[in-house]
């Protein structure tokens, strides 16, 4: 029989006795924190990882920064890689191709050694150094991770690219990052057919003095064979050297790009793993996320290499070709921690559950999930069907911006409960402000914010826009620009963020980003995007525009594939007349959203021109004949929201 590792106690899931005692989190790790987070930040760096050199200063916090580990020197990679080599049979990557016929790869911990070492001087003979960025745009395969640690071993900063991203938006990255080297592939596998990335690639860097490395995937895992071993010296680098880049959506139109520090971010990978996920060496974690995001960084890259762990990288997709690839992949790969993000699990549960009763994937110790809120039903799915009632979920809270996770439930310690994140991770202290920065009561909505000393994985700049950095403080707090709420007990609930940034399938959008696409089409006067629910993929966009002349729909889908990527195709487009807005000319999209909810619009009078909105409403209810019973809007209701949308 399968260990059970929560029960029901009251309302709520617990740990039990099993649970408690395999925790790597020591029991009085909260306490620990309390009496004083930056001594047991310093405990753990030391305890934790190999340092070239140890820190004068634990936690440094001047005027236009912070910094942890001050004066520490080590290499992530090495961390991540080498330190493991006692133990050189262990598999560090379990590589699981789309095709079910092409066998899965297992790359041992001295064989990602090989490699790394082969990747990294071949970085260095395109002439990559210490502090370039290299673009890394590949698929799910081995050498996403192989060259994201060259990068880390040679002190060079990778900037990830998602293989779904068009083009152009690759392009758009390339150049504000200044990447000299893109890493490619050829073709990945998506339903059986080929995808040509190479070819988007090329269309990325044309006119640009950027030089291609291209991984065939015919070769994927096996890149190097049959060339001589050589060895690349880790760099030894500064704790407060910038260990990565990654473009994140936020309030404009143009990405920003996230900047990490090697020994801040290697310390709270490390430990959230082992903490959060209760991972030790050897086990498996499969984290879904693509190594495009920060998730499929941090947990499916860095956080299970540096434990010593195995981690399972996928090519393909949740439901192909069938809707229990998912689960076939657990059971064979025998996977221990399971982490993926509520739109796959949405998938899952409209599929039903008998065909998860085939599996009994007793291997598994722990669920996660990330990216979104999860709602209690979806929360239940998983906990019953794929945990069969044994693993605690775990509702992870973070962002691009912090690197590792920050609010869960440790799996030692509980309480699990669903629509919680739960508490800060031992040694983090968030809480729920106004706009102002003023402690907002337990119990009341505000926004998410982080109280100094800040996480160690906490963003340390955007990459050459120093005024979008100072824009995260609120005096002494980092904004999250999350709204939340934190109860009586100290527990939050997350309850996502405003109208800017929309979560689709989990993925991070701006509605900025793709208003520019449209913007972009010629004839759109302007385009307004407004998140809709979604039983599926949680939020998707819905665009609003206006045009003078003749433009279709699929002109505007296709405009924003191209700009973006089909991830951020809109899903309805209306074509208005006139688009709500406030005097000052601020857009409301509340308004517009409550249109496409068939909630009521509330006060419309402060528009310039409430009259638009009557006929939205009628082409929303044409297309949406359902929404039809809802009361006209009503001029004396009241005000929608307090405040106004942010934007023009
Ligand atoms: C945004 C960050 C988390 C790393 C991967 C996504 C939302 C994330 C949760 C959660 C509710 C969540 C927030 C956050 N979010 N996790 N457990 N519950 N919302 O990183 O792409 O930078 O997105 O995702 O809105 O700000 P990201």
């Amino acid at each position: 029989m399968a260990t059970k590792y929560v029960e029901k106690k009251g309302k709520f899931f617990v740990p039990t006795k099993a649970a408690k005692e395999e925790s790597l989190a020591p029991q009085d790790i909260y306490k620990r924190a309390k009496a004083d987070r930056v001594k047991l930040w310093g405990e753990l760096a030391r305890d934790g990882l190999s340092w070239a050199k140890p820190w004068s200063k634990t936690y440094e916090q001047t005027s236009n920064g912070f910094g942890w580990f001050v004066g520490g020197k080590l290499n992530l990679c090495y961390n991540a890689v080498d330190r493991h080599l006692n133990n050189p049979d262990q598999t560090a990557i379990i590589f699981v191709p789309e095709d079910v016929n092409e066998k899965p790869q297992y790359i041992s911990y001295f064989e990602l050694y090989k490699q790394v070492n082969q990747a990294a001087a071949l970085l260095k003979e395109k002439g990559v150094k210490k502090g370039d960025v290299v673009a890394i745009y590949l698929p799910m395969i081995p050498e996403a991770l192989i060259f994201m640690l060259a990068c880390a071993r040679i002190g060079a900063i990778h900037s990830v690219v998602f293989s779904a991203f068009s083009a152009d938006a690759l392009k758009t990255r390339i150049e504000d990052g200044g990447a000299k080297v893109l890493v490619t592939a050829n073709y990945y596998s998506r339903k059986g057919k080929k995808v040509e990335l190479e070819k988007d690639a090329d269309k990325a860097i044309t006119g640009m003095q950027v030089t291609k490395i291209v991984v065939d995937r015919a070769k994927s895992g096996k890149m190097f064979e049959g060339k001589a071993d050589v060895i690349v010296k880790p760099e030894v680098m500064e704790s407060e050297d910038i260990a990565l880049l990654l473009y994140t959506s936020g309030t404009t139109g143009k990405p920003k790009g996230v900047m990490h520090a090697v020994g801040g971010y290697t310390v709270q990978a490390y430990y959230t793993s082992r903490f959060v996920f209760n991972l030790k060496p050897g086990e498996v974690m499969w984290c879904t996320a693509d190594i495009g995001w920060i998730t499929g960084h941090t947990y499916a890259c860095y956080g299970p290499l540096l434990n010593g762990a195995t981690t399972v990288i996928f090519e393909g997709l949740p439901n192909h070709p069938t809707p229990d690839r998912f689960m076939q992949i657990i059971e064979q790969q025998k996977v221990n921690v399971f982490y993926t993000a509520p739109t796959a699990l949405r998938m899952f549960a409209l599929e039903g559950s008998d065909y998860a009763k085939k599996y009994k994937m007793e291997s598994l110790k722990i669920l996660g999930s990330v990216g979104e809120p999860i709602d209690e039903k979806t929360w239940m799915w998983f906990f019953d069907n794929i945990g069969k009632g044994r693993c605690p979920v775990i509702d992870t809270y973070w962002q691009t911006e912090t690197g590792s996770a920050v609010i869960m439930s440790l799996p030692g310690h509980g309480p699990f409960i669903p629509t919680y994140a739960a508490v800060t991770f031992p040694g983090i202290e968030f809480d729920v402000f106004d706009e102002k920065g003023k402690k907002v009561p337990n119990g009341k909505e505000g926004i998410l914010m982080e109280k100094p000393p800040y996480s160690p994985a906490l963003i340390r700049g955007v990459w050459k826009n120093e005024e979008r950095y100072k824009k995260y403080f609120v005096g002494k707090l980092y904004n999250a620009e999350d709204n939340a709420i934190m109860d009586k007990n100290g527990r939050f609930r997350i309850l996502g963020r405003a109208d800017d940034v929309i979560k689709v399938a989990g993925h991070r959008l701006s509605t900025a980003e793709i208003e520019d696409a449209i913007d972009g089409l010629k004839g759109v006067v302007e385009a307004v995007i407004v998140g809709k629910n979604d039983a599926l993929r949680g939020v998707v966009p819905v665009a609003f525009v206006k045009t003078k002349g003749d433009i279709t729909e699929e002109q505007v889908v296709g405009k924003v594939i191209e700009r973006i990527g089909p991830i951020a195709k809109p899903a309805e487009v209306y074509f208005v007349e006139d688009i709500p807005k406030t005097r000052s000319g601020k857009m409301m999209r509340r308004v517009l959203r409550a249109l496409l909810h068939g909630e009521d619009a509330g006060n419309i009078m402060t528009l310039i021109n409430p009259e638009c909105v009557n006929k939205i409403k009628a082409q929303v209810e044409a297309k949406h004949p359902e929404l039809k019973n809802v009361k006209p809007v009503d001029s004396k209701a009241a005000p929608v929201g307090k405040k106004e949308d942010k934007k023009k």
